[in-house]
C-alpha cells in the first residue's frame, strides 16, 4: 500500500492522489488556519492559485498539497489537524 506521512501518522493515497487528494480522501477538509482570525483552511482552488493548502513537505515549508503528487515516503506536517471549516477571505 502507498502511503504518505502526515503528521507523524501513516495516510495511504491512490497512485496520481496530490498531497492535497490524499488528504480530502482522509476526510481532512482543512489542515490549517489564517493568521488573523485563526479561520480553517484546506483546498479552495485546487489548482495552485489560492495558497489556502500549504503544507511543509518534506521539511520544506509553504508548499502548496494541491500541486505537489503523493510518492511513498514523503513526509508532510499541518500547522493544525482541523477538520470543519467556516468561510473567510483570507
Ligand atoms: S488549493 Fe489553492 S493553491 Fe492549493
Amino acid at each position: 500500500m502507498n502511503e504518505i506521512t502526515v503528521d507523524g501518522e501513516p495516510l495511504p493515497f491512490v497512485e496520481g492522489q496530490t498531497v492535497a487528494a490524499a488528504l480530502v480522501a482522509a476526510g481532512r477538509v482543512a489542515w490549517r488556519t489564517t493568521r488573523t482570525g485563526r479561520r480553517p483552511r484546506g483546498v479552495f482552488c485546487g489548482i495552485g492559485v489560492c495558497f489556502d493548502c500549504l503544507v511543509t513537505i518534506d521539511g520544506v515549508g509553504g508548499q502548496r498539497a494541491c500541486l505537489v503528487p503523493s510518492r511513498p515516503g514523503t513526509t508532510v506536517t499541518t500547522v493544525t489537524t482541523v477538520t470543519t471549516g467556516e468561510g473567510g477571505d483570507e
